[in-house]
């Protein structure tokens, strides 16, 4: 696809069909089930939940397939034997986030995660005891901090600490960010923020701040439900502590499904850290010798507790084929190009705010539209209209056109839906 600036965007319709006809992608969105009523209506709701691969059915069909053969014989004897399932997500995930393969493991949720790596990573003591986290953070995130915190039994109103944007401004500013961390200093245990914000959209530098943290001897942690499947990401370099994520929504892998974590390998190595430990998370080799003692895999498995959840992990596996067949680079072009254009056709729509930082590296796929009047009816006239968005309060609307099945003609159409609310 040619590389194009602000300068070579148009209004016109044709241009975004010309952009589709151009566009090497556009064969994947025939691989999605897109769950569209109309042929007309636009799914901009990836960033919630992704659609579904249809190579999910079969996969998930020959797990219970070879379950109703096999029985306990499919632990080692399935086509995909589920004694070592998770491993073959490894190298597509270490793909995807930018990681070596012994850095990432697919597991559990995001928020279970979240609490695994805290208990790790968050290490309080003496002076060094505060967590920082960002003012608005997804719910699930400050409900983990503030109890991880309590349970070490710490006052969460005096050791957490919220970032919050400054007085009228939405979004976060790097260096407003890094002079807190600096202000901080060697009280700063644990700094864990968004990759994505998830109301505003706003992509954070994730190596410049995490450098700002190692800095003054602190920990950081990355929340990247709206980061992973979205944005280039490159964790080993970014020499983040740890990351977790979701895989519902960029990555498509269905409601619920295994989430996944990064835990750099100077940490993964480091069979001493102290963890939750189960017997997943036991070397493999010596993991049906049934003992007492636990012996950590010198791997991210070390974090996982329990056998993996095959028919939840199988989509997993249909997603990531998808992502490799794509590549996570040619995606985000494709993204950088569909988000412009649509903030390009947004331009102007009366009592319409665009929070989303406009620069590419500071956002992925996704647009916040502040509605300064009537948002919950135009939002609704939104999906009457057949454009799926998402509704946040105060009065936000989220779009999130995503390069592996959305196309410029949508960006086009949800544009004059927008614009005639
Ligand atoms: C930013 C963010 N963090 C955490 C979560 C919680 O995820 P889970 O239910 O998988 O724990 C979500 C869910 O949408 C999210 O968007």
């Amino acid at each position: 696809m040619a590389t194009l600036t602000a300068a070579d965007l148009s209004l016109d319709h044709d241009f975004a069909r010309a952009l589709d006809e151009q566009d090497e992608l556009a064969p994947f969105r025939s691989h999605f089930a897109l769950a569209l009523k109309r042929p007309t209506d636009i799914y901009f709701v990836g960033n919630s939940l992704g659609p579904m691969p249809l190579a999910a059915r079969a996969i998930v069909n020959e797990e219970l397939d070879d379950w109703s053969r096999l029985g306990v014989a499919g632990h080692m004897g399935s086509r995909r034997p589920w004694f070592s399932y998770h491993e073959q997500l490894r190298a597509p995930l270490a793909r995807l986030v930018g990681a070596l393969e012994h850095e990432v493991v697919a597991m559990n949720s995001l928020t279970a995660n979240l609490h695994l790596l805290m208990t790790t990573f968050y290490r309080p003591s003496g002076k060094r005891t505060k967590l920082l986290l960002e003012k608005g953070a997804f719910p699930s995130d400050t409900y983990a901090v503030h109890s991880h915190v309590a349970a070490r039994g710490l006052d969460p109103a005096a050791h957490v600490i919220e970032l919050a944007p400054r007085a009228g401004e939405w979004t976060l500013r790097d260096e407003d960010i890094e002079a807190r961390i600096a202000e901080l200093g060697d009280t700063l245990a644990l700094a864990m923020l968004p990759g994505v914000q998830y109301r505003t959209g706003q992509a954070f530098d994730i190596a410049r701040i995490t450098r700002a943290v190692h800095a003054v001897g602190a920990r950081c942690g990355w929340d990247l439900a709206h980061a992973a499947g979205n944005l280039a990401l490159n964790l080993h370099d970014s020499n983040a502590d740890f990351a977790v994520w979701c895989s519902y929504k960029y990555m498509n892998s269905g409601p619920g499904a295994v989430g996944g974590a990064f835990i750099h390998e100077r940490n993964a190595r480091d069979t001493e850290l102290p963890r939750h430990a189960g017997w997943w998370g036991n070397d493999p080799k010596t993991r049906f010798r049934m003992d007492d003692r636990f012996v950590a895999t010198a791997h991210a498995d070390a974090w996982s507790l329990s056998n993996p959840p095959i028919l939840a992990v199988a989509p997993l596996i249909a997603s990531l084929a998808e992502f490799d067949a794509a590549g996570i680079a040619r995606l985000r072009a494709k993204s950088v190009l569909m988000t412009a254009l649509l903030e390009f056709l947004l331009r102007g729509v009366s009592d319409v705010e665009i929070l989303t930082p406009t620069p590419s590296p500071a956002r992925g796929a996704q647009l916040s539209l502040l509605f300064a009047k009537n948002a919950r009816a135009r939002y609704e006239s939104l999906l009457a209209a057949g454009l799926a968005c998402d509704y946040r309060e105060p009065g936000i609307v989220r779009l999130a056109p995503a390069p592996l099945f959305n196309t410029f003609d949508e960006v086009w159409r949800a544009a004059a839906i927008v614009r005639g609310s």
